[in-house]
């Protein structure tokens, strides 16, 4: 695989400062070096610039610098959009805000090469706010209403080619807000919060949901939100949220990914180095990333999907 190294120093999605440091930390921690040393070449594009501020505004006056966010939406759509015509983008953030970029970057090349676009989202949030909804004001509480093209974001561009709720799944939620609480009831999005992974495993619900992406003939797209994980295990992140997965299920989800050959981008959000304890946090994600680009202890003979 040819890996783009996409940064995306954005902070401007919430509140603690300090996401900014996420691109530079992931250079620090060796996710070049972890990629090429399975054998993929990796070709870094550097940190992507924000487009020029606009002066747009909406009615809901909890919203946080909604015109940089827009700013940052713009260019990271176009960055990954030409990206994934060359290789697989990996997207260093910066907060999860980068995602309104990064996944229309991606529907919209999957829209020109005809093909439906699926997204995993691995997190504690759903990220199902709209610019309207949002209490918090933090927009990067919002990128997957956005690319599921749910109204409410009228500031924004509209969204390229939304991804219907059938082609989204999300592992790892244990922190739903009332008002996306009530959107997802609404939308054929597969959930499955911490409770179905407590009684399921996680292997059985990606496992289904791979065969749909693969059936389809589908480009996959991978959001890994750091507080996905358990905060005694990454702890440098602004959203702590506890009872999270652990290393080994992580891993496994990672392993899985890899195996099935599906996965055509990933974003990986909400890194604040500021809180990390020697780069520890830093250094899971690089190895989660190693194995979603295979590496393994040993080879599993191929499962057919
Ligand atoms: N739902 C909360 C909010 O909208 C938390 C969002 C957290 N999102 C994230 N990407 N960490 O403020
Ligand atoms: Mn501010
Ligand atoms: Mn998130
Ligand atoms: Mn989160």
């Amino acid at each position: 695989t040819h890996c783009i190294l996409l940064g995306a120093p954005i902070d401007e999605g919430q509140r603690r400062p300090g996401c900014l440091m996420g691109p530079a930390a992931y250079r620090t921690a060796g996710l070049a070096s972890t990629m090429s040393s399975l054998g993929h070449t990796v070709e870094d594009r550097g940190d992507v610039t924000p487009s020029p501020l606009g002066d747009e505004t909406c009615t809901n006056n909890a919203v946080h610098h909604l015109p940089e966010t827009i700013a940052w939406t713009s260019a990271l759509r176009e960055a990954t959009q030409s990206a994934m015509a060359d290789g697989m983008p990996i997207i260093m953030g910066g907060d999860h805000s980068l995602a309104l970029g990064s996944v229309a970057g991606v529907a919209a090349y999957a829209a020109s090469v005809n093909r439906p676009l699926f997204v995993i989202w691995l997190d504690a949030h759903s990220d199902f706010h709209t610019v309207e909804s949002t209490t918090s004001g933090n927009l990067h509480g919002t990128p997957m209403a956005y690319a599921n093209g749910r109204p409410g974001f009228d500031p924004f561009p509209p969204f390229p080619a939304p991804v219907p709720g059938e082609n989204i799944c999300m592992f790892g939620i244990r922190s739903v807000d009332p008002a996306e609480h009530a959107a997802m009831q609404e939308s054929d999005i597969a959930v499955n919060d911490m409770r179905v992974l407590d009684e399921q495993g996680i292997v059985a619900p990606l496992r289904a949901f791979l065969d749909k992406v693969r059936a389809a003939n589908g480009l996959l797209h991978v959001s890994l939100d750091v507080d996905f994980l358990d905060p005694s295990i990454a702890p440098a992140v602004g959203t702590t949220v506890p009872g999270g997965t652990t290393f080994r299920e992580a891993h496994l989800v990672m392993e899985l990914l890899h195996e099935s050959q599906l996965v055509t981008s990933l974003d990986l959000v909400e890194l604040n180095p500021f809180l990390d304890e020697r780069g520890r946090t830093a250094k899971l994600m690089v190895d989660l990333v190693g194995s979603l680009m295979g590496r393994k202890v040993f080879d599993r003979p191929t499962r057919s999907y």
